[in-house]
């Protein structure tokens, strides 16, 4: 009989990050394995090491501004994989998403305002309305056939209301896993411009697409797409930076640009410059440790598919992200979150994202910790079934 030893990889290594002052890693207590927060147990591709040392060896650390070559590496990114450029002068440079979310809201919405938001998401989208005490519609993601997609009846109503004012998208979604496909973006596209709604498009996921399905920036759809929407990303999910906090947002109509801008430049700070490095490095030089990480995280995947196959754990199609999004509601667990850490796994409770009965597991992580987690799942699970 021949064998093949499976090949070990960078993604393998276990990395002791109690230490360093990891959100989520400080989370539980020592015992739990922390497979929550967005941000995976892995190290920062090397590209993106060596530019961060020869940044810091030189010692100067004044106001910076993001360099042209960063912009430049985000057009050819975005040119490569999404066929789309967006034009340099369109970009806002941020320290984060969550803050252009909110941004996005209060400089582009006045009060009285409607905001609709396909639900359940990861919670700021739907607390940037709440936050800004605009008005909130959530409009529920429904499966079709397998896979969770918006419902666009329930998303035309909404709005069709007077006082109707903005979409905010999550695409890919986040939880839910689902990359809105051409028809989706382009129905969603026609009630935005019946209605002439703004959209805010949070693509932050946009990168960490798992099957063959393909990411289509809201914005790229056509012109009036374009003119109407505030698009959202950053290299931190793809290559686990979001400590160093930098993010962008890319505005066609000057209007809009003008305004958020305004309100950016009041309240929010720029990017650290390190966060412009490592940004330059990743989307420049990131792209064979993309495509690893890609590989590894479909294995993950498939892991968690096989592990959960004849349980009772019910998890629909999963396009894109390291975030499982898991129906545990048939073991009618009176609190899923207490009931996983109890078994010791950190889980995200559903309930955070508007869905009770639901838990998001992380699996940006070496496939042992996914499989001692899994374990601990199954084996929690196992006397209920
Ligand atoms: C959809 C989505 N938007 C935004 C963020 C956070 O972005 P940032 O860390 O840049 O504020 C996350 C993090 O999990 C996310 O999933």
């Amino acid at each position: 009989m021949e064998f093949t030893m499976s090949q070990e990889t960078r993604f393998d290594i276990v990395l002791d990050r109690r230490h360093s002052h990891s959100d989520k890693w400080s989370k539980y207590p020592a015992d739990v394995l922390p497979m929550w927060v967005a941000d995976m147990d892995f190290d920062a591709p090397e590209c993106v090491k060596q530019a961060l040392q020869e940044r810091v060896q030189e010692g100067i650390f004044g106001y910076t501004h993001p360099p042209k070559t960063l912009v430049k590496a985000i057009q050819e990114h975005c040119s490569t994989h999404y066929q789309w450029t967006p034009h340099a002068a369109h970009f806002a440079h941020l320290p984060g998403l969550v803050c252009a979310l909110h941004l996005c809201v209060r400089a582009l919405t006045n009060e009285e305002d409607r905001v609709i938001v396909p639900s359940p998401v990861y919670y700021h989208l739907t607390k940037a309305p709440m936050m800004a005490e605009r008005k909130l519609d959530q409009i529920p993601f429904v499966l079709k056939g397998n896979r969770w997609t918006v419902d666009l009846e329930s998303l035309r109503e909404s709005c069709a209301k007077a006082d109707a004012k903005m979409i905010l998208l999550c695409n890919p979604h986040n939880p839910g896993a689902t990359v809105y496909q051409r028809e989706e973006l382009e129905s969603i596209h026609a009630i935005a411009q019946q209605y002439d709604l703004l959209v805010v498009s949070d693509e932050i996921h946009c990168d960490l697409i798992l099957t063959n399905a393909t990411h289509i920036p809201f914005a790229s759809l056509n012109e009036d797409a374009a003119q109407r929407t505030v698009t959202l990303m950053a290299p931190s999910k793809t290559f686990n930076l979001a400590g160093l906090a930098y993010a962008f947002a890319i505005i066609s109509n000057p209007k809009l640009r003008q305004r958020f801008n305004k309100a950016r430049e009041a309240l929010i700070p720029a990017p650290n410059l390190l966060g412009l490095v490592a940004a330059e490095a990743a989307y420049r030089d990131g792209g064979t440790w993309h495509q690893e990480l890609l590989t590894y995280l479909r294995g993950n995947l498939e892991y968690i598919q096989t592990s959960i196959s004849g349980t009772k754990i019910k998890m629909a199609e999963h396009e894109a992200t390291y975030l499982a999004w898991l129906d545990v509601s048939e073991y009618k667990l009176t609190d899923p979150h207490a009931f996983f850490v109890e078994a010791g796994v950190g889980i995200s409770d559903g309930e955070g994202f508007g869905a009770p009965g639901f838990i998001r597991l992380n699996f940006g992580c070496p496939k042992s910790q996914l499989e001692e987690a899994m374990n601990r799942i199954l084996t929690s699970l196992a006397d209920k079934a």
